[in-house]
């Protein structure tokens, strides 16, 4: 199968594409690299990008930016950055890329744990992933031509946990995470969030 992984150059994203390339022909979208180059807050740019990849089996995004930050120190502009890119950004990959989707093919989003489990300075992440799994819960239900939706919900990744200069004990590593990538893609559910700790271990004990 031809997937589009975009933000297929970050760590989640490079993990997801070792993981899909042995069985499928992987491209990749980045915003500074990859085979194409793509800014998901820009309609424009999504749709330059579906343009040149043409038809795919499959979109997974492993991309979305939003940050952390106290509630009391948010600003507009940390509002904004999660709604117009995390969020709008990877709904506007839907909404604009169904017709580069094949008959029966899927979407796969990145959402987060923080929606369900969030900490302080998690406001705003939080928010765009829970908007971004209903979203996909209620979309599923009105795609048409056999499409699937879903989003995965990492939790912290290791090698970002070290990036950040944590103790990455508690974390998932990248390779692990993508595991639920590849059950999202190969598998046959839709309007449902994967978390990626219940397929770590190679199994899917919720589907
Ligand atoms: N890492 C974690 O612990 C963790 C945990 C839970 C959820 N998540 C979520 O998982 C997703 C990926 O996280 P990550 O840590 O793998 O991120 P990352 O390492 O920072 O990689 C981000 C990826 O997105 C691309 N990108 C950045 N800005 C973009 C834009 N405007 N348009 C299109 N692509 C853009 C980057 O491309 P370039 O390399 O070309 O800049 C890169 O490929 C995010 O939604 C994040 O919130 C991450």
């Amino acid at each position: 199968m031809n997937i589009l992984v975009i933000g297929a150059t970050g760590t989640i994203g490079k993990a997801v594409l070792s993981a899909l390339s042995p069985n499928h022909h992987v491209i990749s979208a980045g915003f500074n690299s990859g085979d194409v180059t793509v800014d998901l807050s820009s309609k424009a740019s999504i749709k330059d990008m579906y343009k040149t990849v043409g038809r795919v089996g499959a979109v997974v995004s492993t991309a979305g930016l939003g940050n952390f930050g106290s509630f009391s120190e948010l600003d507009d502009a940390a509002y904004d950055l999660a709604l117009k890119n995390k969020l709008m950004g990877q709904i506007n990959l839907v909404r604009l890329g169904r017709d580069h989707v094949e008959n029966g093919g899927s979407f796969t989003l990145t959402a987060g744990t923080l929606s369900r489990q969030p900490m302080p300075g998690s406001v705003v992440l939080s928010m765009a992933n829970g908007a971004l799994e209903s979203f996909a819960r209620s979309a599923a239900l009105e795609l048409d031509q056999g499409h699937r939706l879903n989003t995965v919900s990492p939790s912290f990744v290791k090698e970002t946990m070290e990036v950040l200069g944590m103790d990455p004990t508690p974390g998932l590593s990248a390779a692990d995470t993508a595991k639920a990538y590849v059950a999202a893609v190969e598998g046959d559910m839709t309007g449902k969030t994967l978390d990626a700790q219940d397929y770590a271990g190679g199994t899917n004990s919720r589907v």
